[in-house]
């Protein structure tokens, strides 16, 4: 899938020559008159292990679940893998002068746990793994790039998954164990960490759903389980760092949250409230444990899980409780809003039927169905252009999450191959002016802006087309 032209990001970021039109209307003009970003918003690039390192299998490298998952035909829709995607396990080099290239600030990539903990425990670290990422991040160094690093981009150990993955509490110690591993190899040159991203991603589609690694399909039930301990092991991450690490290396670290925006039909008044449900659901769920006073799971979720559980005949909610000591640990656990977005759906509840979906599973629990109405569609239907919802999202995220620092860390049009880029040329220009509006109309406070993707990468269950 493609990734993203140099050219254009050159275009989009040295000069973004865009006038505001009135926001009633997602027409914006390429016009005389430049908006700039503020000095201090600092602009990257991002990538993520298994969509570029191929070296699958390279020194002591374990395979991770995405390794399984594609090596079996039928899994990725063309059929191919991550064996060897960009090569960067071989041509770190050259990624780190295509950043040089770009000019911009910070580099986000993502560490293979697999690649530095062969067994997926800490009793035994890479060298060549570890080495790997020494030499990537001192690369990055010696050419001005700052490295923004994210611990768990999906790829989990296989043998961890043998064990239950993300299903198992204990993985809570098992990424705390992991994530200590990386701040005391790396930490001393990397300050911004990235714990998980896009819990619902890896969670719902992986564990509730087969579309993505490990593909268990434990519908209404796997993903919740996910969720909670996802939710633990990502505060445990960021507890380590605040006790042990936080003082002597000076860095921030945070949780990245797929925040696409949901809301109901418009002009519809009945799908006003199924879209806020929606929005519960698809960002609430992560964002209202660790970014909200009360802390938890949102109450709409709580009550709707609970409601369709006791209709279904179970004798507890299929949401796992939080406890009230589980609540404190999880609550106020990330430095910043880690902020990824594409698109935004349109939710209703007109012509759902109990049935449409697997019952039990997480799309019956939400009760509803989503349309991208018949805005302009990316290669992948999650790229539509729909540039105002990422304002509405950052506005929701200020609103909903304590007014946090948003760091936008993935944003990006999806293409097929061919090098014209102007419908993605295009998107950066109407999303970064609706996050200007954002910031300057509603107060939104973006730290960072991260296009994803630097280059062309295996684009997981869509493959390499
Ligand atoms: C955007 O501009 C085009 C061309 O000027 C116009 O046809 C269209 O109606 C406009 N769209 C909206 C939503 O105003
Ligand atoms: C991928 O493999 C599956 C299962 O063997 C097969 O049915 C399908 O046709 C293959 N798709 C492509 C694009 O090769
Ligand atoms: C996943 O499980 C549900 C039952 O909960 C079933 O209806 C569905 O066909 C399964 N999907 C796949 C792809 O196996
Ligand atoms: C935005 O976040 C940064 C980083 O935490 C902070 O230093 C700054 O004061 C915040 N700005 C506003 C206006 O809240």
């Amino acid at each position: 899938m493609r990734g993203l032209g140099l050219l254009l990001v050159i275009q989009v970021i040295m000069a973004l020559d865009i006038t505001r039109k009135d926001d009633s209307n997602d027409n914006y003009s390429i016009g005389p008159a430049i908006r700039k970003f503020p000095e201090n918003v600092k602009f990257g690039v991002a990538t993520a292990a298994f969509q570029i390192e191929g070296g699958w299998n390279a020194a002591d490298k374990s395979p991770s679940i995405w390794d399984v998952f594609c090596q079996k035909p039928g899994n990725v829709i063309d059929n191919t893998t991550g064996d060897v995607a960009c090569n960067s396990y071989e041509y770190y080099k050259r990624d780190v002068q295509m950043v040089k290239f770009l000019g911009v600030d910070f580099y986000r990539f993502s560490i293979s746990w697999s690649r530095v903990l062969p067994n997926g425990f800490d009793n035994k670290i890479s060298t060549d793994g570890m080495n790997y990422y020494n030499n990537l991040i001192n690369e990055l160094l010696q050419n001005g790039i700052e490295p923004v690093v994210t611990m768990f981009h999906w790829d989990l150990p296989q043998r961890l998954q043998d064990l239950g993955g993300w299903a198992n509490p204990l993985i809570v110690d098992w990424f705390g164990a992991y994530a200590r591993v990386l701040y005391t190899l790396f930490g001393d040159r990397v300050k911004t960490w990235i714990t998980v991203n896009e819990p619902k991603q890896f969670g719902i589609f992986g564990y509730g759903m087969k579309r993505f690694a490990p593909g268990i399909n434990a519908t209404g039930i796997g993903e919740y389980m996910a969720v909670k301990n996802i939710l633990l092991a990502h505060a445990k991450a960021w507890h380590i760092y605040d006790k042990e690490f936080r003082a002597e290396q000076k860095g921030i670290c945070g949780i990245t949250i797929a925040t696409d925006f949901r809301e109901g039909i418009p002009n519809s008044p009945d799908d006003v409230e199924p879209g806020e449900i929606a929005m519960d659901f698809e960002v609430g769920l992560y964002s209202h444990p660790i970014f909200t006073d009360k802390g938890g799971f949102p109450p709409r979720v709580i009550k709707r899980i609970a409601e369709r559980s006791a209709e279904q005949g179970f004798a507890k909610s299929r949401l796992p409780e939080l406890s009230d000591e589980e609540i404190k640990y999880i609550k106020g656990t990330s430095d910043f809003y880690g902020f990824n977005h594409y698109s935004t759906k349109f939710i209703t509840t007109e012509g759902y039927q109990p049935g449409k979906y697997p019952i039990p599973s997480y799309e019956d629990d939400i009760g509803a169905v989503g349309t991208y109405l018949d805005y302009e569609r990316g290669a992948v239907i999650h790229c539509t252009v729909i540039p105002k919802g990422i304002r509405k999202a950052l506005k929701w995220v200020k609103e909903n999450c304590n007014n946090p620092p948003i760091m936008i860390t993935e944003n990006g049009f999806g293409t097929y191959k061919g090098l014209d880029d102007k419908k993605r040329i295009a998107y950066y220009q109407k999303y970064l002016n609706s996050i200007l509006d954002a910031m300057e109309l509603d107060g939104c406070n973006v730290t960072q802006y991260t296009a994803w993707s630097l280059m062309d990468n295996f684009e997981w269950d869509s493959g390499l087309r």
